[in-house]
């Protein structure tokens, strides 16, 4: 069935154990602020998955985080159809309302040019959340176009293009459990629009 993959880079158990101390990590931050505030964030807790590549990762995450939070989603479109190379970020949905005040934390599975957190980032602070923090998986080795600071990285990866656990080419192979490459005949038989 996914014939087409060339190589696993992180294999699922790997994804859940640092799913599990990512949502650890973040929870322990947001009990700080807690602290800090002298009473619980719990009820201004919102998470905000980028789709469609974030959806398997955020659905995993939210699931290890021992608190309240609520979800709000958000749509960008970055690597339209058969592209291996970003095309740039643009909203493709409505932004969530009624951030101010709120801590957010925006989950996105892949930095690569950096484009799109920081759209997000910049959209969300707009609306004067109190907080806005970046998570993703995984974290590409390229130059950036943008240089974006996340405050959880998963993993860190080689400069190639990567589907599985929500991500795709052209739409396909988010459903493959683990992280792979594609091998290059996949993507020569439905070879990239330049
Ligand atoms: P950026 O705006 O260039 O940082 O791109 C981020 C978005 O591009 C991510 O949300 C992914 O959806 C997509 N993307 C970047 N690299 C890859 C990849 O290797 N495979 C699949 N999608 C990718
Ligand atoms: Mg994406």
């Amino acid at each position: 069935m996914f014939i087409e993959i060339e190589q696993v880079l992180i294999d699922r158990h790997r994804i859940a154990r640092r799913v599990r101390e990512m949502a650890g990590a973040i929870a322990a931050d947001l009990a700080a602020i807690s602290a800090h505030e002298g009473s619980s964030v719990e009820d201004r807790v919102v998470f905000v998955p980028i789709m469609t590549g974030a959806m398997i990762f955020a659905a995993d995450l939210v699931r290890e985080m021992p608190i309240k939070l609520s979800l709000e989603l958000v749509a960008i479109s970055s690597y339209p159809g058969q592209s291996v190379v970003s095309r740039g970020a643009r909203l493709a949905s409505e932004l969530p309302r009624d951030l101010a005040g709120k801590h957010v934390v925006v989950i996105d599975d892949i930095l690569d040019s950096g484009q799109t957190l920081d759209l997000v980032r910049k959209a969300i602070l707009t609306q004067n959340a109190a907080s806005v923090r970046l998570c993703v998986l995984l974290r590409k080795n390229v130059q950036r176009v943008v240089e974006v600071e996340p405050d959880y990285v998963g993993f860190e990866i080689p400069d190639a293009f990567v589907v599985g656990y929500g991500l795709d080419y052209d739409g396909y192979y988010r459903n493959y459990p683990e992280i792979g490459t594609l091998s290059p005949l996949a993507i020569a038989q439905h070879p990239p629009a330049t």
